[in-house]
């Protein structure tokens, strides 16, 4: 067994999130019970940060529990979802904020309807490009963002939010998929060499390939 943290776990081959809303799945997913605990398992095949907690060889992808992050490119929040068992818990008593941004009016419907259930999220409808309509949800520079947007030019976008919302030492996570690229061969060493030209460090380049194939995330640290 890999401990992420008290709330998420690799259990065999599979990955867990301890569930903050007991007896409900949300995408068909499996729960398992464990005395008083319910797991939730966290499919890397639909999430790539549940991919890259499986390929990592580097510690330190996750927020705090507790703290207050940013997430760019929420989709229907999957994702999101397992990050909120680890960052909030049942009814948020950890305290964490999940400011989760999303360009689709659909998407964002989807996660004001899962918010209700799950305090601590907070949906934004915005283009994330536009740091002006993301700025008044957050109180403060955030100490982790993940960017998951999948359209060309994404790697400028992440070097622009980690300019503009993320803290010193924060640590930043680029989903990055090659064929939303123009250049789709060098895609990933493009981004990596904006990245470190950029001034951020690179942690770790990880490839998805086996759970989400063409895509990488690059773990950096502000
Ligand atoms: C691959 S999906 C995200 C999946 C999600 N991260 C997950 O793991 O569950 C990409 C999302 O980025 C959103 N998106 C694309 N361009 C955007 C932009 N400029 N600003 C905000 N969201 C954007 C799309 O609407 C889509 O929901």
């Amino acid at each position: 067994m890999k401990s992420f943290s008290e709330r998420v776990e690799i259990r065999g081959r599979s990955l867990w999130s301890r569930n903050a809303v007991k007896g409900v799945s949300l995408r068909g997913e499996r729960l398992k019970r464990d005395g008083r605990k319910e797991w939730r398992q966290w499919n890397p095949r639909a999430s790539k940060l549940g991919a890259a907690l499986i390929k990592a060889s580097e510690t330190g992808l996750l927020p705090e529990p507790g703290s207050m992050c940013l997430y760019l490119g929420s989709g229907h929040g999957t994702s999101i979802s397992h990050l909120h068992d680890h960052m909030c818990g049942a009814k948020n008593h950890l305290g964490g904020v999940i400011v989760a941004v999303d360009i689709s009016s659909r998407c964002i419907r989807d996660m004001i309807r899962l918010s209700k259930a799950r305090p601590g999220k907070v949906p934004v409808m915005a283009d994330c490009r536009h740091t002006e309509h993301i700025l008044p949800f957050l109180s403060k520079k955030v100490p982790w963002l993940f960017q998951d947007v999948s359209q060309s030019g994404q790697v400028e976008m992440f070097i622009e939010a980690c300019n503009n919302f993320l803290a010193p030492n924060g640590t930043g996570l680029l989903s990055l998929k090659s064929a939303s690229e123009r250049d789709t061969q060098g895609a990933f060493d493009y981004a990596e060499k904006s990245l470190k030209d950029a001034g951020l460090t690179l942690i770790e380049r990880i490839d998805l390939a086996g759970w989400e194939d063409q895509h990488v995330l690059f773990h950096v640290v502000c």
